[in-house]
């Protein structure tokens, strides 16, 4: 069936892997991203691999955006059935020179930002009686992480958020569980190793029990699989995908 999915943070690393494998399952695919040329490059590119796609521009933290964007989705491609919140922010900052201005600004993009597109999407699913969320957390939410307080913070509400969400969405058909990514290969991670408090792939991969560090391809695939009808009754789960760094 084909469904209507959006994946904020589309446009890059595991967003846009997972785009790419949702369309693969014939899904219609709304690239939602801040970066509004590379979204309409993803979508450009799944259209040209023969998938239905629509790129649209907004900054998660910006409530009236988000409902404007998926507006132009379901004008496009239809109601939302699924959604996969990706779109996210990190950084290390050790904690006593954590300004306010950086910690409010990750809990905007980060967990008001899911909080945003959930909302926007989940009147859609509520009245199609079905529906598939699948939030992008991470490790750092479950263990902490080294100056990450702010992101630590952000992700663990997430975490919570989705595990409540899928309590109360339970008997309507919608399902809503987390991957939390410990390192996987994306822009994202290549940036923060610049910063010199991430250590090389090499190192990471050696903290990790399977040996190498995460892909794409790796988290796109346990996503889709819960976006499918089979996946129905695995819901308010924490899914890590992680090569067993965190268990
Ligand atoms: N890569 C990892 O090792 C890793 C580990 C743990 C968690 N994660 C999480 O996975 C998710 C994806 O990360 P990634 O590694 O693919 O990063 P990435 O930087 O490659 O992609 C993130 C995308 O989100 C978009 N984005 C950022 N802020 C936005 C905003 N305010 N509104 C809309 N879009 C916005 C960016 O433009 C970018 O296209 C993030 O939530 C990240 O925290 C990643």
């Amino acid at each position: 069936m084909s469904r209507v999915a959006v994946v904020t943070g589309g446009a890059s690393g595991l967003g846009l892997s997972i785009c790419e494998h949702l369309a693969r399952q014939g899904r219609h695919v709304g690239v939602l991203d801040l970066d509004a040329a590379a979204a309409e490059e993803a979508a450009s590119a799944l259209r040209a691999s023969g998938a239905k796609a629509v790129g649209v521009a907004a900054d998660v933290s910006d409530r009236a955006a988000v409902d404007k964007a998926l507006g132009e989705v379901r004008a496009a491609l239809g109601p939302i059935e699924i959604l996969v919140t990706s779109a996210g922010v990190s950084g290390f900052v050790p904690f006593e020179e954590l300004t306010a201005d950086v910690w409010a600004r990750t809990l905007a993009v980060n967990l008001t930002g899911t909080f945003n597109c959930v909302q926007s999407a989940i009147g859609d699913m509520v009245a199609g009686g079905w529906g598939r969320i699948v939030t992008i957390s991470s490790a750092a939410g479950q263990t902490g992480a080294l100056r990450q307080v702010h992101y630590s913070a952000s992700k663990g509400g997430v975490i919570a958020m989705t595990k409540t969400l899928a309590l109360e969405y339970a008997a309507k058909g919608i399902t809503v569980n987390t991957i939390p990514p410990f390192t996987a290969d994306t822009p994202m991670m290549r940036t923060m190793q610049e910063s010199k408090y991430l250590p090389p792939a090499e190192v990471l991969a050696r903290m990790v029990p399977a040996g190498r560090l995460g892909t794409g391809d790796d988290i796109a695939a346990v996503c889709a699989f819960l976006c499918t009808d089979e996946a129905g009754y695995v819901t308010g789960q924490v899914i890590g995908v992680n090569g067993g760094a965190v268990t």
